[in-house]
């Protein structure tokens, strides 16, 4: 539901009015039991999940309709069954539950009943009540968390590549306003002599802790709790930090103690420290930025939105460089700052950076990032190939003879961006790692990754020459068969190759990655 000048009109506007229907709809399939009931019961009708729910069967039946066409639920012949959407997210035990998150905006709803009020008033006019005991209070914190646990679930992983690489060992980490601490909690799960300072006010850590110590125990023990109101400096904190997390904090607050935060974090860096800010920026993702904006303001004393920008100035007036802007696949967006602005060069803040550790875990003793027009062809490649080579008309080459020297500068004019795979003999090894690494980049979303090999095919333990080739999905172009001047494109990469002098001598193997 996107406004557009040129379509929107009086649908649009329906639209608007009616999206409520999507939350009511979630909130009673939700709260009712429902998906609980169809997982636990396979062949289930719908009068027979009526029966189950004590609701009547043909409404029943029409709420169903509407669920699956929301992607909720599916039916096959009469049977209704989960889609993978809510058995990954809403049901107990799911792989990433959402319950809490999903749960915690349903209540929301009194706060966004007040917002004629809060206009009016110029501030939140919804507060909670002082009459809750401790025990309740002590209830709706670990609900919140809970909340916010969920929230950050999905947005971790997104982060973690562009940073944790840049990690001295022993790294010290901060969180300000951790919550459940997830996210220092998943940089230790990654680094693992890294520990970890949990901040947040004296009534959460204990819940804090709680999180924490769900972890394995050793994650749970390289992390502590600090009790810390961050709007009084200065922070009361052991030692500098090669890490700050600020994530869903500084829209906590007005802009002064927002600053103030941000000015006070910087304060706590280690000399060559990483500040991280986590947050919605009016940038990214507009409407639902400012729907988070209005958010804040029912439901926080003055919590808003900010712009990266107004973060961005605000840190470098604290002393720091920050880095772009980096929306996320979601709602949210991530920037960072150094003292030492020089240190922003260390951080992984592209997808082909992100991908390189994930290529290198394969056994690659390098992969370095490479413009694909920086490819030399050479019409000799092909000849040294053809004439001299004992695989030259091999079952094992047959590639090659399919991709012409023009096919192959045709496909690598096609793409922007490469790495170069380093590593070593034996070839089928190699080779492996090869299809794993365009296996990897394709899974990470350069869904045009392909992948030039060096040598004749050795994939299969054993093969008959006489025969087809049994296992062609496998099959890869070397890079010398199809006319690239592998020793002049590995030189622009800074990498030197030379013709082996004699025997025993270190063999270098060079693949090459197209991405995109
Ligand atoms: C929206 S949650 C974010 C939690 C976590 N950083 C995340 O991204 O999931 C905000 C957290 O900041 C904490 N917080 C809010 N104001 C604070 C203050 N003045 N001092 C310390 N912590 C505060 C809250 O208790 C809560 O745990």
């Amino acid at each position: 539901m996107k406004y557009d000048p040129h379509k929107s009109g009086a649908q649009y506007l329906e639209d608007l009015a009616t999206s409520y229907w999507y939350a009511s709809a979630l909130f009673t399939a939700l709260d009712s039991g429902l998906f609980e009931v169809l997982r636990e019961n396979n062949q289930l009708g719908a009068e027979a999940a009526a029966g189950i729910l004590g609701w009547q069967p043909g409404p029943t039946e029409r709420f169903l309709r509407l669920l699956k066409e929301m992607g909720l639920v599916d039916v096959y012949e009469g049977n209704w069954y989960l889609t993978g959407l809510t058995a990954d997210h809403l049901v107990d035990g799911a792989p990433h539950d959402q319950r809490a998150n999903i749960r915690w905006r349903r209540d929301l709803r009194a706060e966004w009943d007040t917002l004629p009020d809060v206009l009016a008033a110029g501030t939140r006019t919804l507060f909670p009540s002082d009459d809750v005991s401790e025990a309740d209070m002590h209830a709706r914190r670990v609900d919140y968390l809970k909340a916010m646990d969920a929230v950050i679930d999905g947005k971790i992983a997104e982060m973690l590549p562009m940073f944790t690489r840049a990690l001295p060992e022993n790294a010290a980490v901060l969180d300000v306003g951790c919550g459940s601490g997830k996210f220092a909690m998943s940089v230790l799960d990654a680094c693992p002599s890294a520990t970890a300072d949990l901040m947040d006010i004296r009534q959460m850590t204990p819940i804090t802790r709680t999180f924490a110590d769900a972890w394995p125990e050793a994650v749970a023990s390289r992390a502590q709790t600090i009790d810390q109101n961050i709007l009084e400096r200065p922070w009361q904190v052991r030692r500098p930090y090669d890490l700050i997390i600020l994530s869903n904090i500084v829209h906590a607050t007005a802009e002064a103690e927002s600053a103030s935060v941000l000015e006070e974090a910087a304060t706590h860096l280690a000399p060559d420290g990483i500040l991280l800010v986590h947050d919605f920026f009016t940038e990214h993702d507009p409407v639902k930025s400012r729907l988070s904006d209005i958010n804040m303001m029912v439901n926080t004393y003055n919590g808003r939105a900010y712009s990266a920008k107004w973060t961005a100035d605000t840190l470098k007036a604290a002393g720091c460089g920050a880095s772009a802007f980096l929306p996320l696949s979601t709602d949210t967006g991530v920037l960072f700052a150094c003292q030492n602005e020089a240190r922003l060069g260390d951080l992984a803040l592209d997808p082909v950076a992100q991908l390189i550790p994930k290529i290198e875990a394969l056994g690659f003793a390098d992969a370095i990032p490479f413009p694909a027009g920086d490819v030399v062809f050479a019409p000799f490649a092909r000849n040294k190939c053809e004439y001299g080579c004992r695989s030259a008309y091999d079952k094992t080459c047959v590639s090659n003879r399919d991709m012409s020297y023009d096919d192959t500068r045709t496909l690598v004019g096609d793409y922007h961006h490469a790495l170069l795979l380093c590593s070593e003999p034996p070839t089928g090894d190699f080779q492996r790692r090869c299809l794993a690494a365009e296996a990897e980049a394709f899974k990470s979303g350069f869904y045009k990754a392909f992948v030039f090999w060096a040598g004749p095919c050795s994939i299969c333990a054993v093969c008959d020459p006489e025969t087809p080739c049994a296992n062609p999905a496998h099959h890869r172009p070397s890079m010398e068969g199809c006319g690239i001047d592998v020793y002049a494109t590995v030189a622009k990469a800074g990498e030197t190759l030379h013709p082996l002098r004699r025997r025993g001598e270190t063999v270098k193997y060079y693949g090459l990655l197209l991405l995109d």
